[in-house]
């Protein structure tokens, strides 16, 4: 196991109706703030009266910017920091998923700077300073709820990039379970998805002796495995919801990466596929994931047939693990298309072939090797592509 320091200061408010207590925790940082959300499903769900009633009897004042899209756009942002700065709002609440999350934070990173918070997502300096933000998730899945995180999509040129800042840690984090019971069975899938990559790209390290973070990841890994297909077949389980997504959190809070090291190649492909086709996150990791696995199964073997027989139940062959990690792989895509997702480009939409434009953007022309686990270059990840097509 390597060193670490770990912190994770978000404050988890689960449970039934635990959005009610949104107006008196935002009343303990602020009294005016920007509420932010997506297109509209909080709306429908009534979700967005409630905030507000909260909001209202706990005396908080707010300035509302709706429209985040998924992969959430830069000139958005750019509006959310000229409310905040205009209206000098010290506080921002995110109602939605990752998207408005993540948009939420990287309004908190542009507001207090002088120059395009854009910087930030290409390198050009980090954060010294944020407004503070919070949530009500809707959708288990990115775990931007409890993360250092945010992905934000550059309209010109069409670059979805990240930051990772402690500095962005939501204060707190509202999840209630009956809030995702209104997501379309697509979303649902591609939550699950998501969450079973972010454990999977932190399961598949260099780092040895890490047996203990390595059986937690199985275990959160095996609770999406069982816990998703039942939300798709009873979308009001309170219970199969509560797993799904208190998992969704701890997959992505960094307590399962202490001590060890991730990959993070899959999620960085996926990033160039959404930035320029637009598609949803967790579908585009279906069809990178599998590939990559197949590109880099050999590097360690010896890993990936652990993962098959404790995650997937693959029966141990020492004497053929080539075909025990073939076999995990192929119950991990069985399992994706299970939930309704495909696991090749074209069932993303994608008919094009962009796959070397996508390749030089993820390794920025070649001068930056992507992942962890195993170091790719261009020429890696356009045959990973190509294994996906
Ligand atoms: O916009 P609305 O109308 O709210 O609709 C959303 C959106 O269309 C809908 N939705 C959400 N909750 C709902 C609901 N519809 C009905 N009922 C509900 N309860 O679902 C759609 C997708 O929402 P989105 O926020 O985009 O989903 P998700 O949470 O998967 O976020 C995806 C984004 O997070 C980024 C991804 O790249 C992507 O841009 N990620 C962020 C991370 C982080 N900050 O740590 C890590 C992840 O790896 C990921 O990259
Ligand atoms: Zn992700």
């Amino acid at each position: 196991m390597e060193n670490f320091e770990y912190r994770n200061p978000t404050k988890i408010i689960f449970g039934r109706q635990a959005e009610t207590k949104v107006g008196e925790e935002v009343a303990v940082h602020a009294k005016k703030i920007l509420l932010h959300f997506g297109g509209g499903s909080i709306k429908v769900s009534g979700l967005y009266d409630r905030v507000v009633a909260s909001l209202k009897s706990a005396g908080v004042d707010w300035i509302e910017l709706g429209g985040v899209k998924p992969n959430p756009r830069l000139s958005l942002v750019h509006e959310g920091i000229h409310l905040c700065k205009q209206h000098n709002l010290g506080f921002i609440l995110a109602v939605g998923g990752g998207s408005v999350i993540d948009s939420a934070k990287a309004i908190a990173m542009g507001a207090v700077i002088d120059h395009d918070v854009w910087d930030f997502y290409v390198g050009k300096g980090e954060p010294t300073d944020a407004l503070p933000v919070a949530t009500v998730l809707t959708i288990p899945a990115a775990g931007s709820e409890s993360s250092t995180g945010t992905v934000i999509t550059n309209e010109e040129g069409w670059l979805k990039r990240a930051v990772n800042s402690e500095l962005i840690y939501p204060r707190f984090s509202i999840l209630n379970p009956e809030l995702a019971m209104t997501l379309p069975a697509f979303q649902v899938a591609c939550g699950a998805v998501d969450i079973s990559a972010h454990l999977m790209e932190r399961y598949f390290t260099n780092v040895t002796n890490v047996s203990f973070t390595d059986r937690l990841i199985e275990a959160t890994l095996k609770t999406v495995i069982r816990q998703a297909p039942l939300i798709l077949k009873n979308p009001k389980d309170y219970d199969a919801w509560s797993e799904l997504m208190w998992a969704g959190t701890i997959a992505h809070n960094n307590l399962l990466n202490t001590g060890r090291v991730g990959d993070w190649a899959s999620h960085g492909i996926e990033h160039e596929i959404s930035g320029i086709y637009d598609v949803a996150h967790g579908a585009g990791l279906a069809v990178v994931f599998p590939a990559w696995m197949k590109h880099v199964m050999h590097h360690d073997l010896d890993r990936f047939v652990q993962w098959a027989v404790r995650v997937w139940n693959v029966e141990l062959d020492v004497f053929n693990p080539e075909a025990v990690a073939l076999e995990g792989i192929a119950r991990m895509e069985a399992f994706f298309q299970s939930l309704g997702l495909g696991t090749k480009m074209k069932d993303l939409g994608i008919i094009d072939d962009r796959i070397d434009e996508m390749a030089d953007k993820c390794t920025r022309g070649d001068t930056n090797l992507v992942g962890n686990y195993v170091k790719l270059d261009r020429d890696a990840i356009a045959t990973i592509l190509r294994l996906a097509a």
